[in-house]
């Protein structure tokens, strides 16, 4: 790949298997393999970056991690008091490769719904928001179509730090993260959840699920009712489910009172 070079199709999206310096080189491989994944035809590469690239990296700062899940309070008063112990948190590996953590956004007292996803992607990570990259899009298209803005419900994943390489993250650092979702929730009182993908509900409901079967399916969750369906990312990849994932929630609207808003 040359300075200033331009990426023209998903296909030119892997980097050469040479590498020098690894763990950057396979972040970047990773997030390309993201964005190629996500949809991404056209790229472009700054200079600078590259000669950034070059450089000799600089020696790793320790970060000691403490797997106690006791060391999550169990009485936040506030959504704030939550994001901000998560925002120190080094319960699980996830916290050495995270640029930033992402609890979760939009309205905290008492929504319609609260979206519950699986773990934030490159984009979540590097700007510590839920759900803003292409499956975000996604998500927002829906919520619209649900009659609703992003602001008006909350958004928040099972585990607030990136999985490296976009893996699903692992039963314990779920279940170690899981208290703060479970917080959030309390707080939040959101009066119905819908669970975004087979991860999403295995890190509510604790047990794997099949989200084929589960979809369109209430669930529930410590008294609150959980509606079950695909996530947007294998939406993207399978759009012909759409119609499902759309069947599930007009359920949600009709257990709400509602109707979706006409189509403009
Ligand atoms: N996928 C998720 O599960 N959560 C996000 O925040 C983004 C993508």
């Amino acid at each position: 790949m040359t300075a200033d070079s331009t990426i023209e199709s998903g296909d030119d999206l892997g980097l050469a298997a040479e590498t020098t310096y690894c763990g950057l080189l396979e972040d970047i491989e990773s997030y390309l393999e993201y964005q190629r994944d996500e949809g991404a035809v056209r790229l472009e590469v700054d200079r600078a970056v590259l000669e950034e690239l070059a450089k000799e990296p600089e020696p790793e700062a320790e970060v000691e991690i403490t797997v106690d899940a006791t060391a999550i309070p169990d009485d936040f008063q506030t959504l704030e008091a939550v994001s901000a112990h998560i925002s120190t948190c080094t319960n699980c590996e996830l916290c050495k490769t995270r640029t930033s953590t992402v609890p979760g956004e939009g309205c905290g007292d008492g929504p319609d719904i609260m979206f519950v996803g699986e773990g934030p992607g490159a984009e979540e990570d590097v700007q510590g928001r839920p759900f803003v990259g292409k499956a975000g899009q996604l998500l927002t298209k829906m919520i619209e179509a649900m009659g609703y803005e992003r602001s008006q419900l909350y958004i928040a994943n099972v585990v607030k730090c990136r999985p490296p390489n976009n893996r699903k993250p692992v039963k314990e650092e779920m279940e170690l993260c899981l208290p703060y979702l479970r917080q959030q929730i309390g707080l939040i009182k959101p009066k119905i959840i819908v669970g975004l993908g087979g991860t999403a509900m295995e890190g509510l409901l604790g047990h794997p699920v099949g989200i084929t079967r589960m979809r369109g399916v209430w669930q529930d969750y410590e008294g609150i009712k959980l509606m079950p369906t695909f996530h947007p990312s294998y939406l993207l990849r399978d759009p012909s489910k759409k119609k499902e994932a759309w069947a599930d929630l007009k359920l949600v609207l009709a257990e709400l009172g509602k109707e979706p808003p006409a189509r403009k």
